[in-house]
C-alpha cells in the first residue's frame, strides 16, 4: 500500500491528478480509502515514478498500516518488523489533519519509543527514514518516499520566468492538468502563452508541442522553455483552431490547455464561445486519448464537447477571484 497527502485547496483536483497517475502505473492500483487530505492507494513501488510527476500533493510514501485508535496502533506497531523499512536513523513525524478524532499528545514519542526498542537509533535533525503518522478519522503510518517542496514550484511562477505575462496558470495546477491527460511521450498545448503547461510537462521528460498565435508567445515560450532547460519542443505560430493545418500527420496522446478567458487581447477580437467551439473541434481531430482544458464557469463546455465527440470524465472548480471562477474538464475522444 502506498499513501498520498494532498493539498488541502483543490481537493477534488488533487485526488484526480493522483487516480490518473497510479492508473498509468498500472491500471488494477486503486485509492482504497481516503481520510481528508489522505489517500491510501492500493499499488506499489513500481507506482514512485509516476507519482514523482505530482503537482497537487505535500508528499507520498509507503503505507504500513492503519488504526482505528491509538492503542490499536501501538499493538501494530510492536508486531511488525521495523528492519524492512528503516535503513539508519528515523524519526517520526506526526500531521495533524483538521478532522483528525483522537487524542495524539506525546503519540510521536510512544511510537519512537516502541521502534527504539527494536534497535533503531534516534536522529531529530537529520533522520534517513521518516516514520509519518497522520490523525484523521482513523490513524495512518508510513514512510516517507518523497515530499514536494513548495520552493521548487514558487521558482518556476511566471514572475520567475525570463519571459513574463500575467496570464499564466500556478505551476502546481499547470503540472496537475498534464497528469490528467495522462501524457506518457508527448503533450500538445495549443493555446501556450508563456508555455506555462509545456515546461511542466518538459521537466517531467515528455516531448511537448506548442502552438500561439502571438509571435511573441511562441518566442517566449521557447526562451522560458530553454531556462528550464526543457529541450525536446515543436513550437508554431498558429491558430489553435486550425490544428490539423499545422499538424497535417500528427496524432496527440495528449492535451493540455488554458485558453484565453476574455481579454480583448489574448482573445484576439473573436467571441469566446466561438473561439472556445472551434478550438474543441480542431483538438478532436488531432487528439487520440485525453485532453484536460479550463474554461470559465460561465460556458457550458459541456454541452459542446460531448456534441463534437468528447466523452467529459470530470470536471473541477476553482473560484480564482471575484471576477474569475473556472472548471477544469477532463474529456476523452
Ligand atoms: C490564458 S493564455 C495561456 C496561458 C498559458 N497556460 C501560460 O502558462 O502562459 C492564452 C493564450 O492563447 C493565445 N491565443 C488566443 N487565441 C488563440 C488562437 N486562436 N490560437 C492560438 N492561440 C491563441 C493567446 O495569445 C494567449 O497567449
Amino acid at each position: 500500500m502506498l499513501y498520498v497527502e494532498i493539498l488541502g485547496n483543490l481537493p477534488s483536483l488533487a485526488k484526480s491528478e493522483v487516480k490518473a497517475l497510479i492508473e498509468l502505473a498500472d491500471r488494477r492500483f486503486k485509492i482504497a480509502e481516503e481520510d481528508y487530505l489522505l489517500l491510501a492507494i492500493r499499488g506499489n513501488e513500481r507506482a514512485f515514478p509516476f507519482l514523482d510527476r505530482l503537482g497537487m500533493a505535500h508528499e507520498y510514501g509507503i503505507l504500513l498500516f492503519s488504526a482505528e485508535n491509538v492503542e490499536e496502533l501501538y499493538a501494530k506497531a510492536e508486531s511488525i518488523d521495523w528492519s524492512e523499512y528503516i535503513a539508519g536513523t528515523f524519526k517520526v513525524d506526526r500531521e495533524t489533519m483538521r478532522n483528525c478524532a483522537h487524542d495524539v499528545e506525546n503519540l510521536e514519542k510512544k511510537l519512537g519509543a516502541i521502534i527504539y526498542r527494536q534497535g533503531f537509533r534516534v536522529n531529530l535533525s537529520n533522520p534517513n527514514t521518516l516514520v509519518r503518522v497522520y490523525c484523521g478519522k482513523k490513524l495512518w503510518v508510513g514512510i516517507r518516499v518523497r515530499f514536494f517542496k513548495a520552493k521548487t514550484f514558487d521558482e518556476r511562477k511566471a514572475d520567475k520566468r525570463p519571459f513574463y505575462k500575467p496570464i499564466a496558470l500556478p505551476p502546481r495546477i499547470a503540472r496537475a492538468m498534464v497528469n490528467l491527460a495522462r501524457a506518457k511521450m508527448e503533450i500538445l498545448d495549443p493555446f501556450m502563452g508563456t508555455g506555462g503547461i509545456l515546461i511542466e510537462a518538459g521537466l517531467m521528460g515528455l516531448k511537448v508541442y506548442g502552438v500561439d498565435l502571438r509571435r511573441d508567445m511562441v518566442e517566449g515560450a521557447r526562451i522560458n522553455l530553454e531556462y528550464f532547460g526543457v529541450k525536446c519542443y515543436v513550437l508554431k505560430r498558429g491558430d489553435a483552431t486550425k490544428l490539423r493545418e499545422i499538424f497535417p500527420d500528427k496524432t496527440f496522446e495528449a492535451v493540455a490547455t488554458d485558453p484565453p478567458y476574455g481579454s480583448s487581447a489574448t482573445l484576439a477580437g473573436r467571441k469566446r464561445e466561438e473561439l472556445y467551439e472551434k478550438a474543441l473541434e480542431s483538438i478532436y481531430e488531432v487528439l487520440d486519448g485525453y485532453l484536460s482544458i479550463a474554461f470559465p464557469a460561465d460556458f457550458n463546455a459541456e454541452k459542446i464537447a460531448e456534441k463534437i465527440g468528447f466523452e467529459v470524465l470530470e470536471k473541477h472548480y476553482q473560484r480564482v477571484h471575484s471576477s474569475l471562477d473556472r472548471y477544469f474538464y477532463v474529456m476523452k475522444t
